[in-house]
């Protein structure tokens, strides 16, 4: 037999079974992005490679270890986006979208990382990302990391994540922090790994992000970015924290909370759950002023996010959260079988947001009913010979499990207007 393919390692299909949950949260995001006015825009999986390196940062695990980065044709040096921000920013500079304009922006997508694949973690995943130019008061910061939450709470997950926030200070701010960071731990040297020993003079900042466990307590009593902050950065960040009290957002602030990503500044934050396991972050994001200047605009206050929607996923799948099950699974004998196609099609009309499946083929009813129950439908319509008059059909909710009803076809439209109502 010839050989069997097998899908590249971290990178998954999608089955079907999977992918009702997928188009789910694909559609309620498009809904709230409508609602806070937000507009899409999409730009080309492969950027040049520079544009990363220049973007998120030479010494970062992305850049330096995960990429994927090959040479075209021509020898130019290429690479899979391994995030969207930066070619965000490119695409929105070359059309000429930042020219003193404020713009609100969102993208959809696979992003790809050589990353140690485990779940949660993928070298092929999705985010959907979502960016605001132009201004610069901490209420667009709110406005995004609520935006967040009203995207988590609307797919069902509000009880299973919560809000880590924390600023990074301004860029001379993070300076002097950073050799106060520098200082401390370069008298601690033998409590840090090897990871950390190596980033010490490179990126300080990333050690407080270490996960090692026997890192902890060095990394408690490092000095704070809190305690270093400009009057400016300081304002920035208390502002924001007002906002959100006032919009009833619970949130922790964690001084630990550093990004890996070099483009921050100020406000960071991510939005964490435990029910997944080590990879917890499901959204995350914050303020990066300084990037569209170092890609070549002028300086554009910049803040933004990106939901892991594998993530999200297999956290909407823990709490069975997702809206694509039929409302009414039809259940026919072989007989029957025009009727209901017939029924099916009136009903579809006249209740266009009724979702309807009808099962064709010859099984017999128990296991029909099975299927029904399996379906997670709402309500079965049996269709049967020795019982149907032809003016009416058998309903039953099969979510209650009550009584089975006879329900003439005549009033079948409003028989499920006033069940869908009440329900
Ligand atoms: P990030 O933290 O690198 O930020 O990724 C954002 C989210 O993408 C993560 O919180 C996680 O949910 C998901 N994610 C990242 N890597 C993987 C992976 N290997 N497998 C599955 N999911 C993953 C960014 O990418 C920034 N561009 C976010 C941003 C937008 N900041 C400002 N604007």
């Amino acid at each position: 037999m010839a050989k069997q393919f097998q899908a590249v390692r971290g990178m998954n299909d999608l089955l079907p079974d999977k992918t009702s949950y997928w188009q789910y949260a694909e559609s309620i995001s498009r809904q709230v992005l409508g609602r806070y006015s937000y507009r899409e825009i999409r730009f080309p999986l492969i950027e040049s490679t520079d544009l990363f390196k220049r973007g998120i940062g030479d010494v970062t695990d992305v850049v330096e270890k995960e990429m994927y980065t090959f040479p075209d044709r021509n020898g130019d040096s290429l690479t899979l986006r391994p995030e969207g921000t930066a070619g965000c920013v490119r695409a929105a500079l070359e059309h000429g979208l930042l020219h003193n304009q404020v713009q609100r922006l969102w993208y959809y997508g696979p992003m790809y990382r050589h990353e140690r694949p485990q779940k949660g973690r993928y070298r092929e995943f999705y985010q959907l990302g979502v960016e605001a130019y132009g201004m610069a008061d901490s209420a667009i910061d709110a406005e995004i990391i609520l935006l967040a939450g009203r995207l988590l709470s609307e797919l069902g997950l509000a009880d299973q994540v919560s809000l880590q926030i924390n600023t990074l200070g301004s860029a001379q701010a993070r300076l002097n922090y950073r050799e106060q960071l520098i200082n401390y731990f370069s008298k601690r040297k033998e409590a840090l790994d090897e990871d950390s020993q190596r980033r010490l003079q490179s990126n300080p900042l990333r050690i407080l992000d270490s996960k090692n466990p026997d890192m902890r307590a060095v990394i408690d009593e490092a000095p704070k970015m809190m305690d270093c902050l400009d009057d400016a950065s300081k304002r920035h960040f208390d502002l924001l924290c007002q906002y959100l009290e006032a919009a009833n957002q619970k949130f922790t602030i964690n001084t630990t909370l550093v990004r890996g990503l070099d483009y921050y500044c100020l406000t960071v934050f991510e939005w964490v759950t435990d029910a997944l396991g080590a990879q917890g972050t499901v959204c995350a994001g914050g303020r990066y002023d300084g990037l569209v200047e170092l890609l070549g605009g002028k300086p554009t206050p910049a803040v933004g996010f990106a939901c892991g929607l594998d993530r999200l996923i297999l956290l909407m799948e823990s709490v069975k959260k997702c809206q694509q099950e039929p409302d009414v699974f039809m259940i026919l004998d072989a007989d029957n079988t025009k009727r209901g196609l017939v029924l099916a099609e009136q009903l579809r009309v006249a209740l266009p947001s009724l979702k309807i499946e009808t099962n064709f083929g010859a099984a017999s009813f128990k296991s029909q009913f099975k299927r029904a129950y399996k379906s997670g439908a709402r309500w079965a319509i049996i269709l049967e010979n020795d019982k149907m008059t032809h003016s009416a059909v058998t309903v039953k909710d099969l979510q209650n499990d009550s009584e089975q009803e006879q329900v003439s076809i005549d009033k079948l439209v409003e028989w499920f207007q006033v069940s869908a109502a009440l329900s």
